[in-house]
Protein backbone atom coordinates (compact mmCIF):
# COMPACT_ATOMS: atom_id res chain seq x y z
CA UNK A 1 0.00 0.00 0.00
CA UNK A 2 1.40 3.61 -1.00
CA UNK A 3 1.51 5.58 1.85
CA UNK A 4 -0.74 9.01 1.78
CA UNK A 5 1.23 11.58 0.47
CA UNK A 6 2.70 14.16 2.72
CA UNK A 7 0.76 17.19 3.46
CA UNK A 8 3.31 20.46 3.15
CA UNK A 9 2.52 23.79 4.18
CA UNK A 10 4.63 26.54 2.62
CA UNK A 11 5.28 29.84 4.11
CA UNK A 12 6.46 32.82 1.74
CA UNK A 13 7.28 36.49 1.71
CA UNK A 14 8.34 36.99 -2.14
CA UNK A 15 9.02 35.77 -5.09
CA UNK A 16 8.38 31.79 -4.31
CA UNK A 17 11.32 30.35 -6.28
CA UNK A 18 11.82 27.45 -4.30
CA UNK A 19 8.34 26.71 -3.29
CA UNK A 20 8.15 25.89 -7.33
CA UNK A 21 10.75 24.11 -7.04
CA UNK A 22 9.04 21.82 -4.31
CA UNK A 23 6.08 22.31 -6.43
CA UNK A 24 7.54 20.49 -9.65
CA UNK A 25 9.70 17.93 -7.68
CA UNK A 26 5.80 16.88 -6.21
CA UNK A 27 4.89 17.27 -10.08
CA UNK A 28 7.37 14.73 -11.43
CA UNK A 29 6.53 12.39 -8.78
CA UNK A 30 9.98 12.74 -6.95
CA UNK A 31 8.26 13.54 -3.59
CA UNK A 32 5.63 11.83 -1.68
CA UNK A 33 3.42 15.00 -0.97
CA UNK A 34 1.12 17.33 -1.90
CA UNK A 35 0.96 21.05 -1.45
CA UNK A 36 -2.33 21.83 1.19
CA UNK A 37 -1.49 25.91 1.95
CA UNK A 38 0.58 28.76 0.68
CA UNK A 39 0.68 31.40 3.15
CA UNK A 40 2.43 34.99 2.66
CA UNK A 41 2.47 37.68 5.60
CA UNK A 42 2.66 40.10 2.43
CA UNK A 43 -0.20 40.21 0.55
CA UNK A 44 1.36 41.30 -2.77
CA UNK A 45 3.92 38.33 -2.97
CA UNK A 46 4.56 36.82 -6.15
CA UNK A 47 4.81 33.81 -4.67
CA UNK A 48 1.33 33.88 -3.51
CA UNK A 49 -0.38 34.54 -7.13
CA UNK A 50 2.05 31.69 -8.64
CA UNK A 51 0.47 29.34 -6.18
CA UNK A 52 -2.96 30.79 -6.92
CA UNK A 53 -2.46 29.73 -10.39
CA UNK A 54 -1.27 26.69 -10.33
CA UNK A 55 -4.69 25.93 -8.00
CA UNK A 56 -3.45 25.97 -5.08
CA UNK A 57 -5.20 26.76 -1.83
CA UNK A 58 -3.19 30.31 -1.00
CA UNK A 59 -4.00 33.21 1.84
CA UNK A 60 -2.47 36.19 2.82
CA UNK A 61 -2.35 36.60 7.11
CA UNK A 62 -0.67 40.11 7.28
CA UNK A 63 1.36 41.01 9.76
CA UNK A 64 1.61 44.66 9.94
CA UNK A 65 -0.49 46.45 12.18
CA UNK A 66 -0.86 43.30 14.53
CA UNK A 67 0.71 41.80 17.31
CA UNK A 68 3.44 39.26 16.67
CA UNK A 69 1.39 36.87 18.83
CA UNK A 70 -1.62 37.24 17.17
CA UNK A 71 -0.39 37.03 14.15
CA UNK A 72 1.24 33.76 14.48
CA UNK A 73 -1.82 32.87 15.95
CA UNK A 74 -3.66 33.14 12.74
CA UNK A 75 -1.35 31.40 11.04
CA UNK A 76 -1.26 27.67 13.23
CA UNK A 77 -4.87 28.18 13.04
CA UNK A 78 -4.69 28.29 9.01
CA UNK A 79 -2.33 25.47 8.78
CA UNK A 80 -4.47 23.46 11.32
CA UNK A 81 -7.28 24.25 9.28
CA UNK A 82 -5.34 23.18 6.42
CA UNK A 83 -4.34 20.00 8.14
CA UNK A 84 -0.84 20.78 7.43
CA UNK A 85 1.89 17.96 8.88
CA UNK A 86 4.96 19.80 7.80
CA UNK A 87 5.40 23.40 7.37
CA UNK A 88 8.09 24.33 4.46
CA UNK A 89 9.79 28.17 4.94
CA UNK A 90 10.60 29.59 1.73
CA UNK A 91 11.65 33.13 1.68
CA UNK A 92 9.68 33.53 4.91
CA UNK A 93 10.77 37.11 6.23
CA UNK A 94 9.25 36.25 9.73
CA UNK A 95 11.07 35.33 13.20
CA UNK A 96 9.03 32.55 14.23
CA UNK A 97 8.59 32.88 17.86
CA UNK A 98 8.67 29.29 20.22
CA UNK A 99 4.74 29.26 19.96
CA UNK A 100 5.03 28.40 16.21
CA UNK A 101 8.06 26.40 16.07
CA UNK A 102 6.73 24.59 19.19
CA UNK A 103 3.13 23.65 17.26
CA UNK A 104 4.94 21.74 14.84
CA UNK A 105 8.27 19.76 16.67
CA UNK A 106 11.00 18.74 14.12
CA UNK A 107 8.31 19.19 11.52
CA UNK A 108 9.58 23.19 10.58
CA UNK A 109 11.66 23.11 7.82
CA UNK A 110 13.55 26.24 6.23
CA UNK A 111 16.60 27.08 3.69
CA UNK A 112 19.44 29.42 4.08
CA UNK A 113 21.53 31.17 1.08
CA UNK A 114 25.04 30.27 2.89
CA UNK A 115 26.86 27.11 4.71
CA UNK A 116 25.23 27.06 8.33
CA UNK A 117 26.51 27.97 10.61
CA UNK A 118 28.40 30.87 8.64
CA UNK A 119 26.57 33.93 7.53
CA UNK A 120 22.73 33.51 9.58
CA UNK A 121 20.35 36.32 8.91
CA UNK A 122 19.52 38.87 6.50
CA UNK A 123 21.72 39.35 3.33
CA UNK A 124 23.65 35.67 3.63
CA UNK A 125 25.56 35.69 0.22
CA UNK A 126 26.57 40.03 0.71
CA UNK A 127 28.56 38.73 4.41
CA UNK A 128 29.58 35.90 2.42
CA UNK A 129 31.64 37.87 -0.09
CA UNK A 130 32.41 40.59 2.51
CA UNK A 131 33.88 38.14 4.23
CA UNK A 132 36.30 36.74 1.25
CA UNK A 133 35.17 33.19 1.51
CA UNK A 134 36.17 31.19 -1.90
CA UNK A 135 33.07 28.27 -1.23
CA UNK A 136 29.63 29.09 -0.02
CA UNK A 137 26.57 27.36 -1.10
CA UNK A 138 23.08 26.64 0.74
CA UNK A 139 21.68 25.07 3.84
CA UNK A 140 18.08 23.05 4.43
CA UNK A 141 17.31 22.72 7.58
CA UNK A 142 14.89 22.14 10.68
CA UNK A 143 13.52 25.11 12.60
CA UNK A 144 14.43 25.32 16.08
CA UNK A 145 14.19 28.46 17.74
CA UNK A 146 17.19 30.49 17.00
CA UNK A 147 17.86 32.46 14.05
CA UNK A 148 18.85 30.22 11.59
CA UNK A 149 20.64 27.52 14.17
CA UNK A 150 18.58 23.96 13.51
CA UNK A 151 19.92 20.43 12.61
CA UNK A 152 21.10 20.80 8.72
CA UNK A 153 19.58 18.22 6.71
CA UNK A 154 21.10 19.02 3.46
CA UNK A 155 23.91 21.77 2.02
CA UNK A 156 25.24 22.27 -1.30
CA UNK A 157 28.21 24.09 -1.93
CA UNK A 158 28.99 26.89 -4.66
CA UNK A 159 32.46 28.26 -5.73
CA UNK A 160 32.70 32.07 -4.34
CA UNK A 161 34.21 34.04 -7.77
CA UNK A 162 36.46 36.86 -7.54
CA UNK A 163 34.19 38.71 -9.99
CA UNK A 164 30.89 37.82 -8.31
CA UNK A 165 28.40 40.22 -7.09
CA UNK A 166 26.03 39.73 -4.37
CA UNK A 167 23.45 38.93 -7.16
CA UNK A 168 25.51 36.54 -9.41
CA UNK A 169 26.02 35.07 -5.98
CA UNK A 170 22.55 34.69 -4.75
CA UNK A 171 21.78 33.17 -8.64
CA UNK A 172 24.92 30.44 -8.36
CA UNK A 173 23.32 29.55 -4.78
CA UNK A 174 19.95 29.82 -5.92
CA UNK A 175 20.22 27.47 -8.57
CA UNK A 176 21.72 24.62 -6.07
CA UNK A 177 18.83 25.51 -3.28
CA UNK A 178 16.35 24.37 -5.93
CA UNK A 179 17.88 21.11 -5.86
CA UNK A 180 18.46 20.91 -2.09
CA UNK A 181 14.88 21.71 -0.90
CA UNK A 182 13.05 18.86 -2.50
CA UNK A 183 16.40 16.78 -1.78
CA UNK A 184 16.20 17.29 1.52
CA UNK A 185 12.62 16.95 1.84
CA UNK A 186 12.76 13.53 0.29
CA UNK A 187 15.09 12.28 2.40
CA UNK A 188 13.05 13.45 5.38
CA UNK A 189 9.53 12.23 3.97
CA UNK A 190 11.27 8.97 2.76
CA UNK A 191 14.19 7.75 5.12
CA UNK A 192 14.68 7.20 8.73
CA UNK A 193 16.02 9.88 10.40
CA UNK A 194 16.52 11.53 14.42
CA UNK A 195 18.22 14.04 16.08
CA UNK A 196 20.86 13.59 18.45
CA UNK A 197 22.38 16.87 19.64
CA UNK A 198 22.51 19.37 16.86
CA UNK A 199 23.47 16.49 14.31
CA UNK A 200 19.92 14.88 12.47
CA UNK A 201 21.41 11.41 11.55
CA UNK A 202 20.10 9.62 8.53
CA UNK A 203 19.30 5.95 8.71
CA UNK A 204 17.95 3.62 11.46
CA UNK A 205 18.67 3.82 15.40
CA UNK A 206 21.54 1.88 16.26
CA UNK A 207 19.79 -0.57 18.17
CA UNK A 208 20.39 -1.89 22.06
C1 LIG B 1 16.19 32.20 -0.95
O1 LIG B 1 17.48 32.66 -1.25
C2 LIG B 1 16.18 31.47 0.36
O2 LIG B 1 17.37 30.79 0.62
C3 LIG B 1 16.03 32.60 1.36
O3 LIG B 1 15.14 33.49 0.74
C4 LIG B 1 15.23 33.34 -0.67
C5 LIG B 1 13.85 33.05 -1.16
O4 LIG B 1 13.79 32.99 -2.56
N1 LIG B 1 15.55 32.10 2.63
P1 LIG B 1 12.47 32.47 -3.28
O5 LIG B 1 11.33 33.36 -2.79
O6 LIG B 1 12.27 31.05 -2.88
O7 LIG B 1 12.72 32.64 -4.73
Amino acid sequence: MTPEPARLAVLLSGRGSNFLAIHAAIERGELPAEIVLVVSNLEDAPGLDKARELGLSAVAIPHQGIPRREHEQRVVAALRQAEAEWVCLAGYMRLLSPGLVGAFPQRIVNIHPSLLPAFPGLDAQGQALAHGVKVSGCTVHLVNEGLDSGPIVVQRTVPVLDEDSPHTLAARILEQEHQAYPEALRRLLTEPWRVEGRRLLFGPAPRG
